[in-house]
């Protein structure tokens, strides 16, 4: 029999149990290798790594086996040839595009990225003398226009947050193609058991790993999919700008991608449950979820995904008051930044990541007071739901 932790089956739950496993010495589990450096066992093979003929981790900089695992269990669950990790999801997008481009460039980014991503691209990168374009969500004779011939890459999410905007990556992969630039979809919402953006075309896939490929709520972490083509220059900044990932945290991202699936199809069904439940309330005024009937690219998120998440926006009828209301008789799900970990969580975008954003500024980007997104967790969805209906009953008037 072939061995899984050796060969990819293709069937995502199988390969997040065993794939790219390295199991020394009999362990089940792939060992935490906290080495920071790699000896070689003699002169011969030191002589032979630097001519490129035998493999070697060398330095933790640039291998680590617990990191290599993590690395190839990623990348067959996304369909990629190569997987690099960071230590962040900022970490991976700042390198990608870092990487990508020099001074005197360009890209293309759409305006409800996130927001770290958006002040990345707009205010940092303008010191480093690359320029950008913003376009909106869905305009893509926006985008097609945008790219001039300094252009390296359309960046774009899928779905974005808050309002779960579905991008339709096979016009994002015409464009780029057409122009020939590169293509970057940040599908953290989603993950590779919801959608594949590499299979429709996109040249690099960014995770924050952090969210549902960890999936518990303790470790940070980035990864960047793609060729080794597409992914080289990300390859060799990581090497020289390090960023890396830590073994520890390696280790929890294999443990968290073991019950990958189980934890996708649960959250997937539960986020539907809760959807369905919020939409139908008198005190809800609108739902924001891909899966929803109601949700204006349904028919797009049903043709690209698999599966529409845990991520639920939906809008308080009322006002901020009684948004705050709501969220004062919550008792299960907890207030907190963060999505894709067990526990149910909240925010309010408007007083979380929008608070020194001016409210004028805040509701031309649609972040109105009375939003609210669930990050839906692996709770009983019997119980969040009544957590949910016990706090909207509460709301006064
Ligand atoms: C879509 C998206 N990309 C990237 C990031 C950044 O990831 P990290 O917090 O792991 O740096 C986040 C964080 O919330 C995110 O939501």
């Amino acid at each position: 029999m072939d061995d899984p932790a050796v060969q990819p089956t293709g069937h995502p739950q199988t390969d997040a149990v065993h794939f790219g496993e390295k199991r020394w010495m009999g362990t089940i589990t792939t060992p935490v290798a906290l080495s920071s450096t790699f000896v070689f066992r003699d002169v011969d093979e030191m002589i032979a790594f630097g001519r490129n003929e035998v493999p070697h981790y060398e330095y933790g900089r640039y291998g680590n086996p617990t990191r290599e695992a993590a690395e190839r269990k990623l990348a067959a669950l996304e369909g990629a040839e190569r997987c690099l990790l960071f230590d962040s999801g900022m970490s991976a997008v700042t390198a990608v595009i870092l990487a990508l481009c020099d001074a005197g460039r360009h890209v293309v980014i759409t305006d409800d990225a996130y927001k770290q991503t958006l002040n990345f691209v707009t205010r940092v990168l303008p010191r480093f003398g690359i320029a950008a374009t913003v376009v909106p969500m869905g305009d893509y004779d926006a985008m097609a226009d945008a790219v001039r011939d300094e252009t390296v890459l359309i960046f774009s999410e899928s779905p974005t947050n808050p309002y779960l905007n579905i991008a339709d990556v096979d016009r994002i992969v015409r464009i780029a193609r057409d122009r020939r630039v590169l293509s970057v979809i940040d599908s953290t919402f989603a993950t590779p058991w919801n959608q594949r953006p590499l299979d429709q075309g996109i040249d690099i896939v960014i995770h924050s790993t952090t969210k549902y490929l960890a999936g518990h709520n303790d470790v940070l972490g980035g990864a960047v999919l793609g060729s080794v083509a597409a992914t080289e220059p990300v390859y060799q900044w990581r090497r020289v700008a390090g960023g890396v990932i830590d073994p520890m945290s390696c280790y929890l991202l294999i443990r968290g991608l073991k019950t990958f699936g189980l934890r996708m199809e649960r959250l997937n069904r539960t986020a539907a449950e809760v959807a369905g439940f919020l939409g139908q309330h008198p005190k809800v005024r609108r739902v924001y979820y891909p899966g929803h009937p109601t949700h204006r690219q349904h028919d797009l998120a049903r043709r690209q995904m698999k599966g529409f998440g845990a991520v639920v926006t939906f809008e308080i009828d009322g006002d901020l008051e009684k948004t705050l209301a709501f969220l004062r008789g919550l008792r299960l799900c907890m207030l907190g930044p963060s999505l894709g970990g067990p526990e149910s969580l909240v925010t309010h975008p408007a007083l979380n990541s929008y608070y020194n954003v001016s409210r004028e500024e805040r509701y031309r980007l649609g972040i109105i007071d009375e939003l609210v997104r669930l990050s839906v967790g692996l709770e009983e969805p019997a119980d969040i739901i009544a957590d949910l209906n016990g706090a909207l009953d509460g709301i006064p008037g």
